[in-house]
This record gives C-alpha cells, structure tokens and sequence, in this order.
C-alpha cells in the first residue's frame, strides 16, 4: 500500500478526450501488474492444451503402444500443469487485484479530496446521494472491470494467436475459414457495446436518482414525520425504484439477447469448421490426425473470439461508470493557496465599493453595495429575511466571487488573495451551524489546525457560555455530538459553533444570526463574551434585535438587495421614515407590553401576599 501515493497522482491530469484514452491514463503507475495479470491469465491456460497432449500421449503411446513406463511421466506431468495453472492464476489474480483495488484506492481518496475543494456555487447543485453514488459504486464498476474482466483479454490473445498459428501449420485454407465469423462477431459486438453503453447510462442516472431521493428522504425524516408524509415519499420513492426496475431489466434483456446470439454463431462457425476440415481429410489433403488435432483446436479458437465479443460488452459498462467519475474531476477545484498573501499580518480594514453579486446567472442579489468598516470595528447588518446578508458576508472569505465592483481588504482587491490565508484568518459562525458526529471537544477545536490545551478549549466554551452545560453532560467535553451520540438543542450548537470560532483567534469575525437560537438571557452572557471577542477585531454581526446592533460601530440596514440605510444606532433612530426606527419601535413596544405583564403579575402576587385569607 505503501507504493500508492494519492497526492503526487492528479486526476485530472489523466482526463482524455478519447473514450478509452482517459481509462488508459488511469492505469498510470499500474501498468506493469496489469500487463503481468493478463500475461499470467494467457499462460495459465495453456495447461488445458498441454493436458490434451498428454491424453494423446496416453492413449497412442502408453495405452496402444503398451509403453507402460512413460506411465507416472504423464502422471507427473498432469499434476506439473495443475501446479503450472494453480500457480499462474494465482498469480494473475493477485497482480489483477493490485491493479484494480489500486486504481480503485487511488479514484476514491482522489474523489474525496477533489469533491471536498469544489466551489460552493458547485456544492448548491450537486445533489448528495448523487456524488455519494459517484464515488462508490462508478467506482466499484472501474475496480470489477480490471479486477475479473480485463485481464481476459491475454487469455483471449494467447489462445487465439497460438491455436490459429497451430491450425495455420496444418493447413493455412482452414485456419483461414475458421475465423471467417470474425467480422460478424465484430460488427455485432461493436453494435451490442453501444446499445449496453446507453441502456447502462440510463441505468446508473436512475440508480443515482434513487440514492438521491433516499438521502434527502433520511436527513428530512423529521419533516416527512411532522407531516406526516410517508405514504407521499414512499410513493415517489415507488416510482423511481421502478423506474431502475425497469431500465434494469431492459440492460438485462439487452445482454440476454446479445449472449444467444453469438452462441449461435459459434456454433455455426464450429459445424463449418468441421465440415470444411473433414472435407479436406476426405480429399487427402490433410491427415486424420490433423483432423483430430484440428478439430480440438477449433474449440480453442472460438472461445476467445466469443469472449472477445463478451470482454467488449462488459467494457461498455466500466467506460460509463469511468465517464461519470471523469464528469466530477473534470469540475474545477477552488484553487485555495493562488493568490497573494499580504506580508503584514491583517489589519482587518474592509472598504465595499459598487459591488454587485449574483449567484450563478440568475437574477442579481446584491446591487451597488457601498460600505466600509475600518479595522476593529463591529458592524451591524439587518434587514429582512432575503434581503442579502448572509450573501454580503459569503463574499468575505471569497465563498462566492462578486460580479462587479471592489471589495478591499487592506487595500488589496480581495479577489487576487487567496482564499487560504482569507479563511485561516476570517472565523464565522453561521447562520446554521454544523457539528460534525466526534466529541464536543474535537468540534471545538476543529478550526484551530494545531494542538490546543483542555484549558484553551474550555475558555472558549466559557467565553460562548457553554462551558457549565458541556461539563454538566455525563462525559463532559469527550461527549459525543450527532448520530453516535448525544442530539444538541439548537442553541447548544451555536454556543459550540462560537467556541469553535472563538478558540480559532480569527483577524475577522462574521457572526450570522449567531444567537437566534437562544433564549435573552444567555444571549446577554453570549454578547457580553462577544463584545470582550469583538475589541480589536473587525467584526460583521448579523442580528435580527436592536439591542444586539446597537453597540455595533455602524448598523447597515439591507432591503431586497440595496443598503437602504447606514450608520449608528443613535442615527438611525433618529431617521423618522426609516426601517431601522420602525423595527426599533416595534422591538420597544412589545418590550414595554412584556414589562408591563411582568409589572401587573408581580404586583397581583404582591397583593396576594399582602391580603392573606383572600
Ligand atoms: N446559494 C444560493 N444560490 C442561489 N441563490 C441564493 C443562495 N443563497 C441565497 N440565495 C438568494 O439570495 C437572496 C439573499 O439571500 P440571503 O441568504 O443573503 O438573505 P439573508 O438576508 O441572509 O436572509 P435571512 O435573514 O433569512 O438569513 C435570496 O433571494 C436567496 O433566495
Ligand atoms: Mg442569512
């Protein structure tokens, strides 16, 4: 294994815009075991001709001749070509499984690794199930086609050439008429490849949609349960398992159709062959034992033509499942260290100038966005749902590349850093935090790339006021989140996710609705850490509560788009017809409605208390 070097290997290099060009690339480095596993595979057959020179011998010589003393010579002979065949199927088998469990190795971590560098504007239409398909069963297609059925192809060239070669010596006209089915063969192979090719396509995109719809159907089991929807999945479930039903009997019939066929004309070559040969013996032309040998030969030679036929085929199949792994790595990678890295460490001063943004070619998101946040200043973004804040903040770390304009960061266009140094020194927590199935220690120190002290963990879970509940679990920070282990409220998560992004110590910080999911008061402990996080800092703080922003530097109210308005709270509150005063005064009214329930409630119990007997 340790021969098998994943990272000097590029895949894409081996990309061809031949059909067969690319999977001869791919056998790059295992060549030589592959060409050793067919040559071994060819020899190994040999024994079976060997073995019917030995019955010959057997019956002419020790049995009619009586030469009774060759008789454990052929004994030991029969037993050296079983060992001769044992030992070079073996070894093909072992040199077959090298080469396909290593270009199999080699296609899977590659795919790994490539999917994972693949841009976001990638990831937003890749459908999961899909690339999860991709990489195990293309790929387990590409690793039987080199492991079982390419190798064939040196017993088929082997035994062909030597058994044509044979007859050939005894008469050239009937080695001749013995392969005349060969165009046939051919042109009905050739035929059969394209239709198979097809069928198979059509089948793998199915079997790709299936393993869609389940995926999607397991991460939204809670929706289908809260509504109930199970009979609805399970009948669009229905319909795509039939649908792979289908096209999986049709290749099916396509290869039930083909295998007859070529048996047929086989055995119309075999009864020509012979009649041709036993017309010749008639003749005088050729002796009875040429026609003998001759006849036995004939087999020899029309199974490889048969399974030449049957190796194309099955190579249909395996060029597909390769055509549709070369359709991920021919996607290209977000290149993550081109760029410039500036020599000074990040002041962190970031100047919007005119940018316009829209994802893919669709309708433009952001327009004309104008704004600047000096270094280590907090500013605010609000607005309403859709208006593109989380797009504004996607732009930093350069998730999306704007369309127009300039963003600068430290006076450098931030599209010519590269996005490498951008994400080690930007730290975001987002809008939907993500922890991964490992311990809640690990997810906090997930960012960090280096090894870091329990106390460093545990100050940054203090400072996301997470630290008391981590401790208060069973097994504390080695707790284990998600699937395996415990299930996080939507809150806890978040708290984990600012950990995460505290401890990583980053120049910038983009905290997208990074306390929606908790209740006022931990947000007061969570702000407070967060403000002590913020100093020194350049800070982007989404928010939908004006007591969130209003400490904010700059508050950037976004609507459908457009910065609608900009600056301090105070400002801003000022501004009459503006939208930031209209949610200040909403927020405020049912502030006061709130105090004035609490005040009468905590009154009513007064008065409770004061009139005892009442
Ligand atoms: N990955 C994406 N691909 C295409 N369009 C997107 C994508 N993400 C967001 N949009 C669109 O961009 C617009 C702005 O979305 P954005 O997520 O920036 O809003 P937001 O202000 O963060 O809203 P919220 O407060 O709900 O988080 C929306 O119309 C949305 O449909
Ligand atoms: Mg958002």
């Amino acid at each position: 294994m340790e021969d098998i070097k994943v990272s000097e290997f590029d895949l894409r290099e081996t990309l061809s815009d031949s059909k067969f060009g690319g999977v001869w690339n791919l056998m790059r480095g295992f060549r030589l075991y592959y060409l050793g596993a067919t040559l071994a595979l060819g020899l190994s057959a040999f024994s079976k001709t060997g073995m019917f020179l030995l019955v010959n011998v057997l019956v002419d010589d020790v049995l009619a001749n009586k030469l009774v003393s060759l008789l454990p010579w052929v004994a030991l002979g029969f037993i050296g070509l079983a060992v001769f065949e044992g030992v070079f199927t073996f070894t093909s088998g072992r040199l077959a499984a090298r080469t396909a469990e290593g270009i199999a190795f080699r296609l899977r971590n590659y795919l790994f690794d490539h999917i994972q560098r693949l841009s976001f504007t990638y990831h937003d239409k890749a459908q999961t199930g899909e690339l999860l398909q991709r990489a195990t069963s293309d790929v387990d297609a590409v690793n039987r086609f080199f492991l079982q059925q390419s190798t064939e192809i040196g017993r088929i060239i082997l035994l062909f050439a030597v058994n044509f070669t044979a007859i050939a010596a005894i008469n050239l006209q009937l080695a001749l008429t013995s392969v005349i089915v060969i165009p046939v063969l051919f042109v009905l192979s050739i035929y059969f490849f394209g239709k198979i090719e097809k069928s198979y396509e059509a089948f793998q995109n199915q079997e790709a949609k299936l393993s869609a719809t389940l995926q999607e159907n397991l991460s939204g089991v809670r929706v289908v349960k809260a509504f109930a929807r199970q009979k609805h999945e399970m009948e669009k479930f229905d319909a795509e398992s039939k649908e792979k039903y289908r096209l999986g009997i049709r290749l099916l019939l396509i290869h039930a159709s083909y295998w007859p066929l070529t048996d047929v004309i086989a055995a119309g070559q075999m009864v020509a062959g012979f009649y041709v040969g036993a017309t010749l013996a008639i003749a005088g032309t050729i002796t009875i034992g040429d026609y003998l040998a001759y006849a036995g030969m004939l087999i020899w030679i029309i199974w490889p033509m048969r399974n030449l036929g049957r190796l194309i085929v099955q190579g249909s199949t395996a060029l597909v499942s390769y055509n549709r792994i070369a359709g991920i790595i021919r996607e290209v990678r977000e290149p993550l260290e081109t760029g410039t890295v500036p020599a000074h460490p990040l002041r962190g001063e970031m100047i919007f100038e005119n940018v316009h943004f829209s994802y893919g070619d669709e309708t433009s998101v952001l327009h004309n966005i104008n704004f600047d946040a000096k270094p280590g200043e907090a500013i605010a973004l609000m607005g309403s749902t859709g208006s593109g804040k989380t797009s504004v903040v996607n732009l930093i770390p350069r998730f999306y590349e704007y369309t127009s304009g300039r963003i600068l960061l430290d006076g450098i266009e931030l599209n010519t850093i590269a996005r490498q140094f951008l994400r080690a020194n930007i730290g975001i927590v987002e809008q939907e935090p993500f922890l991964f199935s490992r311990t809640i220690r690990e997810n906090i120190a997930y960012g960090v790339g280096r090894e870091v002290s329990d106390e460093e963990v545990y100050d940054a879970a203090r400072a996301a006021a997470m630290h008391d509940v981590i401790v208060s679990f069973p097994e504390g920070y080695a707790t284990l989140v998600g699937e395996r282990g415990v299930t996080l409220s939507g809150g806890q998560k978040q708290r984990i996710a600012i950990a995460r992004t505290i401890l990583k110590d980053p120049r910038i910080l983009i905290l997208d609705d990074a306390t929606s999911s908790v209740d006022t008061e931990t947000e007061a402990e969570i702000r407070e850490a967060l403000e002590r996080l913020m100093v020194g800092r350049t800070t982007f703080i989404i928010a939908h509560r004006i007591q969130t922003v209003q400490h904010a530097d700059r508050v950037i109210v976004f609507d459908k788009g457009y910065i609608v308005q900009q600056g301090t709270h105070e400002e801003l509150v000022e501004d009459e017809g503006g939208i930031y005063r209209r949610i200040f005064d909403v927020q405020a009214r049912i502030e006061e409605e709130v105090q004035k329930e609490v005040g009468s409630r905590e009154q009513g119990i007064t008065t409770q208390f004061l009139i005892p007997n009442s």
